[in-house]
C-alpha cells in the first residue's frame, strides 16, 4: 500500500474568503494547499461589479503568506449576479480577468437577499457572458415555500437548469456543490458546457450525521447534506474520472458561537484539512490513482486555464487535527476538528 502520494498543485474550485480578520485568519490555509481558488462574492454587501473585485482582489493579495508555502496563490475573482447586472459590464468584467458570475436565487443562503428572483431577468446579461465566455456558477436550489428542502436541488434541474441550458447551450456553467443522485447523472448526461463541483462534507457524510449524538451545528452547510445513496452517487461521480466533476470546497468559515446558536449559520469551514479529507474518500473507494485529475486538472480543464506546475506531497500518517483555529476575535470549528486523519500534506 503506497504511503505517499504526489500530485500537481491543486486548485480549489469554489471557496469563501470573507474579508478583513476573517481573511487572514483562512488564506492561509487555502493558499498552503491550492495554488488558485475561485472566490466566491457573497460578502456583505456582495461584489457587483467590476472595481469592487479588484479591490478585493488586492485585499486577497495583500493577505497571502509573504514568503513560503501559499506566497504565489492566484485567487479567480467572481461577480455577484443580481436581477440588474448590466450586461455591458461584462466585457469589462472580461478584460480585467474575472472569470465567472456567481448566481444564487434569492434566499438560498448566506448573503444571498441580493441574488436573482427570476432568472429571465437575467437573460440579457447570460447572452453576454455567453460572448464573452465568463462562466455562470449555480447555487443549484430553488427556493419556493412549496418545495421540501431536501428537494430543492431536484427541482432546480427542472425549472432551472433545463431551460437555461436550452437558452444559452454554449455558456459554460457549473452546478455548484452538487448533492443528490439526480445531479449527479444530470450532469453525466450533460454536454460540454456543464460541469460540478463536489465538497468534501458530501463525499464524507450523509444527513443523519447532522442528528447524531446530539445535533451537529458544523455540519450544517447549504445545500443541506442528502440521503446515503445521495452521497454514494456523488463519490462514484467523483471517483469515475469523468472530467467535469472537479474539486471545490465551498469551504465556508463562520464563528463557532454564530454557527452553535439558535438560527445557527450554514456552512463547514474545510479549507484546513481540505485535500487530506478529499484523499480519505478516495482512499476508502480505491481510487487514489483519480485523485490527482479531480483535483488538479479536470477544473482547469474547464475553465480553459492552464494546469498548475509544481506539486504536493501527501502521507499516509494519522495526524490529529486543532479542534479551532483563530478567526480575527473568534474561533473557527474546522470541519473534523479534534479528530484524527489519515492523510497529511506534507508539502
Ligand atoms: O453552507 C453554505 N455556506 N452554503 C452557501 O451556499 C454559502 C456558504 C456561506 O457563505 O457561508
Ligand atoms: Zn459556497
Amino acid at each position: 500500500m503506497s504511503t505517499t502520494l504526489s500530485l500537481t498543485r491543486p486548485d480549489d474550485w469554489h471557496l469563501h474568503l470573507r474579508d478583513g480578520d476573517a481573511l487572514r485568519a483562512v488564506l492561509p490555509h487555502s493558499a498552503r494547499q491550492f495554488a488558485r481558488a475561485i472566490v466566491m462574492p457573497n460578502l456583505r454587501p456582495p461584489v457587483t461589479t467590476t472595481a469592487l473585485a479588484l479591490d478585493y482582489r488586492r485585499r486577497i493579495l495583500d493577505a497571502r503568506p509573504h514568503e513560503g508555502p501559499g506566497a504565489d496563490f492566484q485567487p479567480l475573482m467572481t461577480l455577484y449576479l443580481t436581477d440588474r447586472t448590466p450586461p455591458d459590464e461584462m466585457r469589462r468584467a472580461r478584460e480585467a480577468g474575472i472569470v465567472a458570475l456567481k448566481l444564487y436565487p434569492a434566499g438560498a443562503t448566506t448573503n444571498s437577499d441580493a441574488g436573482v428572483t427570476d432568472l429571465r431577468k437575467t437573460y440579457a446579461t447570460l447572452e453576454a457572458m455567453q460572448r464573452e465566455g465568463l462562466l455562470l456558477l449555480v447555487h443549484g436550489e430553488v427556493t419556493d415555500a412549496d418545495i421540501d428542502l431536501f428537494d430543492r436541488e431536484a427541482v432546480f434541474i427542472e425549472r432551472v437548469m433545463q431551460p437555461l441550458r436550452r437558452d444559452f447551450p454554449e455558456l459554460k456553467v457549473v452546478f455548484e456543490h452538487l448533492t443528490t443522485r439526480e445531479g449527479a447523472q444530470y450532469v453525466q448526461a450533460a454536454d460540454r458546457y456543464t460541469a460540478a463541483t463536489l465538497t468534501p462534507q458530501h463525499l464524507l457524510y450523509n444527513r443523519n450525521a447532522i442528528f447524531l449524538n446530539g445535533l451537529q451545528p458544523h455540519l450544517y452547510c447549504l445545500p443541506v447534506l442528502k440521503g446515503e445513496e445521495h452521497r454514494r452517487a456523488l463519490v462514484q461521480a467523483a471517483v469515475s474520472g469523468h472530467p467535469r466533476f472537479f474539486l471545490g470546497t465551498d469551504s465556508a468559515p463562520h464563528a463557532a458561537a454564530l454557527k452553535e446558536q439558535a438560527g445557527g449559520h450554514a456552512g463547514c469551514y474545510s479549507a484546513l484539512s481540505a485535500l487530506e479529507l478529499y484523499a480519505e474518500v478516495f482512499d476508502a473507494a480505491g481510487a487514489l490513482d483519480k485523485l490527482e485529475a479531480f483535483a488538479s486538472f479536470h477544473g482547469a480543464d474547464f475553465y480553459g486555464l492552464p494546469r498548475n506546475r509544481g506539486t504536493v506531497t501527501l502521507k499516509r500518517e494519522p495526524w490529529q487535527l486543532p479542534q479551532t483555529v483563530p478567526f480575527g476575535e473568534a474561533t473557527l470549528k474546522p470541519l473534523r476538528g479534534g479528530e484524527t486523519l489519515a492523510w497529511r500534506v506534507v508539502q
